[in-house]
């Protein structure tokens, strides 16, 4: 007999649905500024305004809208449309992590780490070993380690970059490194890019993870850089054909297929992805210098390094107090809602802040004259 799926609470997500709708200044999210429906829809061309138009609310195809499959490949060098699955966003690792994972099998995971990387890996019956990055290191994943962490067991390295919670990216160099362990090893490299597109500099964009190795997925998503995290979808490409179909035949027993109006407002979303890219970078922008300002004329308080890439960084709260109780005590007082690290399962005085909202002038402000 098989035993029935465990899975403790996703922290995170506790964490948001306690605050995220009922706090005045959310300075801890991760997604973008929503685009609204109005201002997406007035991006459409003139095919994708006639199929939004004319959508029938009807079963979508399992696999994906092929002309979204194909916009989506565009994105990639080797990868074409029959290599796109689309799914929801947390869908796509919960799919892919129980088609690859089961008992007697060792996955490694890159911590600190979304929940779910290494979570539904631990739930599908996988031994989990969790690479620790070090905030001393800039959170750069050691290639060496990595290899070191190699079972015979190993079925899958699972990698984030951009990097939630700290924002950090590394070099392509340690990427091809990160990639040459998985190719020897010849093991599954699940590469999380739902940050991709959001680097502060466009120069230190890496190549997504599908494109340098066959057994590399590249999972993504349309919460963060396009600003569209109400649509729930996200989507795994790579060239491993036979790895989506297992997948798509898992996901039979979970979504079966998408969602019709979220696909046709993605295939919009897709077409003016300049646009949107560049909007989303734009609010980044400004709220990084709004944080720049706020945190050096806080400098005894928090200790505050840009990152290089996404909508999130870790600030390292200075004072004796744990970031926790400081985050409980600022959201009762204020209505600014901080992240503690103990979210990420860290037990560093770290505080995550999301900084692709807009609004974020008020909420500093908020939270300057609490610290006085
Ligand atoms: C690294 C990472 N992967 C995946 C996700 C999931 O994206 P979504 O919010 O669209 O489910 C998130 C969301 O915060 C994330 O930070």
């Amino acid at each position: 007999m098989g035993r029935p799926m465990r899975i403790p609470p996703f922290r995170l997500e506790q964490f948001f649905a306690r605050y995220e709708f009922n706090v005045a200044h959310l300075l801890c999210a991760s997604d973008v500024e929503g685009v609204p429906l109005a201002e997406l829809l007035a991006l459409a061309d003139p095919e994708t305004r006639t199929r939004y138009d004319g959508l029938k609310l009807g079963y979508t195809e399992a696999w994906g809208d092929p002309l979204l499959r194909a916009e989506i490949a565009r994105d990639y060098a080797k990868i074409d449309r029959e290599h796109v699955l689309v799914c929801g966003a947390q869908e796509a690792i919960f799919l892919t992590m129980n088609t690859l994972l089961g008992p007697g099998d060792h996955a490694i995971v890159a911590f600190p780490a979304y929940q779910s990387l290494y979570e539904v890996a631990r739930a599908a019956g996988a031994d989990v070993t969790l690479l620790r990055l070090e905030a001393g290191a800039g959170w750069q994943i050691d290639p060496q380690a990595l290899k070191r962490a190699l079972r015979p067991t190993t079925k899958l390295i699972v990698v984030n970059y951009p990097h939630n919670p700290s924002g950090a990216l590394i070099t392509q160099e340690t990427q091809r490194e990160v990639v040459a362990v998985a190719r020897e090893a010849g093991v599954h490299l699940f590469f999380d890019e739902v940050y991709r597109f959001l680097e502060h500099d466009r120069n230190e964009r890496l190549p997504p993870a599908a494109d340098l190795y066959d057994k590399a997925i590249s999972y993504s998503a349309f919460s963060k850089a396009y600003g569209l995290a109400g649509l729930r979808l996200g989507w795994l490409a790579t060239e491993d054909r036979a790895l989506l179909e297992r997948i798509l035949a898992m996901k039979d027993y979970t979504s079966i297929c998408q969602s019709a109006p979220s696909e046709a407002l993605a295939l919009i979303a897709l077409r003016a992805r300049d646009k949107l890219v560049a909007r989303s970078l734009e609010i980044i922008r400004t709220n990084l210098e709004l944080c720049d300002a706020f945190f050096a004329e806080h400098e005894d308080v928090f200790a505050w390094k840009r990152p290089k890439a996404s909508s999130v960084a870790l600030v390292r709260y200075k004072r004796p107090e744990r970031a926790d109780a400081f985050v409980e005590r600022l959201v009762q007082a204020t209505g600014v809602l901080l992240l503690p690290a103990s979210a990420f399962e860290l037990d560093t005085n770290d505080l995550r802040i999301g900084f692709g909202r807009r609004g974020m002038a008020a909420g500093l402000e908020k939270l300057g004259a609490y610290l006085v």
